[in-house]
């Protein structure tokens, strides 16, 4: 009896201190949602529809932000870009890494632009030599654009048209000028014959609609839209345990029916339609822009075109943003579907800076509340120490909540982890890192993605049960909820709907 007495008073005094916070919290809590997303729907990611791709007519593997590597035939040595870029185009290198990588830009099916990596752009200097200087182009500028000319029997096998209508050489020193004729045997003795190496393609919604071109790109996307994702996957959402859905959208979304080259309009119809399937099967939304004007992330699906990160680099980037939140609130506002707004989807650390992120997120945050007070969702950076370096921050917005992603995934941290280490780590791991979130009078915490699959090539589907039951016991401590990814995939450890179906998740 005595010995239990302090742990009473403890337990009691405990009580007391959580029902304050409670009481002097600005929202009640609510019931944490149980979510899916719809990823690879209004912001495409080849990887989960890579079908998608598939009718792209021409050089569908040389799409914008696609790496490449040229070796010239004669020298037997890679077209590098001396520290980087800045100066001369040698094929000086026997092996090729960074600097002897080129990330394209498609300007038609067959010409191309060519970004080496500090980003400056092929041209040729006054003696019509391989240069990489010019730090801007646009792709009505003819005087970086190139035309690729494959052989047809080796498509890898190609020579390359100039600016100034000859083909790229290597002179034996090395240099390369455009000064090369139409005539050529494809022989190894052919100076203007480069051998083309695909190294990484990007496969996002700028590469998908520019690969399609205008012609055919809005067919094809207005088919995707329509056929990926309809009526019937609301009602399945609600039969089985959900109860949200969190929609990835694109900036290009507020232009509607005319948004800038190479993105087409349709997909702000679709999200109307998702809006009342939603509510006819009470399933809250959540959109998150996913894809910020400039790209908050190096990723296919920030809508990059090449790869380059440069959302918050400029005010610009900043207030264009703001004006697409404006837009996505102040159009569903009214909608009884909508739960929340997330400002951005995943910003990358260092190129994203916290100040800057802040800055946004309070011109965000006070857009939403212009229209509506439903949450708003406020992302983590990628690729920080600290998790908690929004919290503080975000304790002064009222109804705001911090979204992180947890996969255990690309990380080498998680590669020779057996099942049972996967499950440790989130029951450990994971817990600890939500609790530490989650502080008193502080925003609402969601695991807006997660997903059961792990990096062990041989787990069985008692092992995938495992993994998902320990990730669904621990998410479902996180406030605000969490958010599967995704609904649908080609992936099927990555397809909520698959892995329903043949229950390997059950909620
Ligand atoms: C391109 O430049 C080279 C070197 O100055 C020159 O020999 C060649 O004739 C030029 N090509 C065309 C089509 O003008
Ligand atoms: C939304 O509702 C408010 C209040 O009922 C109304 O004033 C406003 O016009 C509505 N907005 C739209 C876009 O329907």
């Amino acid at each position: 009896m005595e010995s239990q007495l302090p742990v009473l008073v403890l337990l009691l005094s405990c009580l007391i201190l959580i029902s304050q916070s409670a009481k002097a919290a600005p929202n009640p809590s609510p019931t944490p949602i149980k979510a899916v997303n719809l990823g690879g729907w209004l912001v495409t990611e080849g990887w989960i529809t890579p079908n998608l791709f598939d009718e792209i007519p021409v050089n569908k593997d040389l799409l914008d932000g696609t790496q490449i590597q040229l070796k010239s035939v004669t020298k037997n040595n890679y077209l590098s870009a001396n520290n980087g870029g800045g100066s001369a185009i040698l094929a000086s290198q026997s092996s090729a890494s960074g600097w002897e990588t080129f990330n394209l830009w498609r300007i038609t099916e067959t010409t191309f632009q060519f970004r080496v990596f500090n980003w400056q752009f092929l041209g040729l200097d006054d003696q019509d030599n391989l240069v990489a200087t010019s730090t801007s182009s646009s792709d009505s500028d003819s005087s970086h654009t190139f035309e690729i000319v494959r052989n047809d029997d080796d498509p890898n096998r190609i020579r390359i048209r100039a600016p100034n209508g000859s083909f790229l050489e290597v002179k034996p020193e090395g240099l390369v000028t455009a000064d090369y004729s139409e005539d050529t045997n494809w022989g190894d003795d052919d100076p203007s014959i480069f051998l083309l190496t695909n190294v990484r393609q990007l496969q996002g919604e700028f590469q998908v609609t520019n690969g399609y071109g205008p012609d055919k790109a809005p067919s094809a996307m207005m088919n995707h839209w329509n056929n990926f994702i309809v009526e019937d996957d609301f009602k399945f959402m609600s039969e089985n345990g959900l109860n949200a859905v969190r929609i990835p959208v694109g900036w290009w979304i507020r232009f509607d029916q005319n948004p800038p080259h190479p993105f087409v309009g349709g997909s702000l119809q679709a999200l109307d339609n998702a809006f009342s399937w939603a509510e006819e099967y009470n399933v809250k939304v959540i959109i998150n822009l996913q894809a910020a004007p400039g790209s908050q992330n190096v990723w296919d699906h920030s809508g990059t075109r090449d790869g380059t990160q440069s959302w918050g680099k400029t005010d610009d980037t900043i207030k264009e943003t703001v004006v697409v939140i404006d837009f996505l609130t102040s159009r569903y506002a009214n909608r009884s579907g909508l739960y929340a707004i997330e400002l951005l989807n995943e910003p990358l650390a260092p190129g994203v800076t916290l100040d800057r992120l802040e800055k946004y997120y309070k011109a965000g945050y006070d857009t939403v509340r212009k229209y509506s007070d439903v949450y708003v969702i406020m992302s983590n950076r990628l690729s920080i120490r600290n998790p908690t370096e929004l919290i503080q921050f975000a304790s002064g917005f009222s109804g705001s909540v911090i979204d992180v992603h947890y996969y255990n995934l690309f990380s080498t941290l998680f590669e020779d982890m057996t099942v049972q280490q996967n499950i440790d780590y989130v029951k450990k791991y994971r817990a600890y890192t939500i609790k530490s979130l989650t502080v008193p009078n502080g925003p609402l915490i969601f695991i807006g993605e997660w997903v059961d699959e792990m990096d062990v090539s041989d787990a069985s589907k008692d092992d995938y049960q495992r993994f998902g039951v320990a990730q669904l016991e621990v998410y479902g401590k996180a406030t605000f909820g969490w958010s599967y990814w995704t609904l649908k995939n080609v992936e099927i450890h990555w397809s909520l709907e698959w892995m329903i179906k043949n229950e390997y998740i059950t909620l």
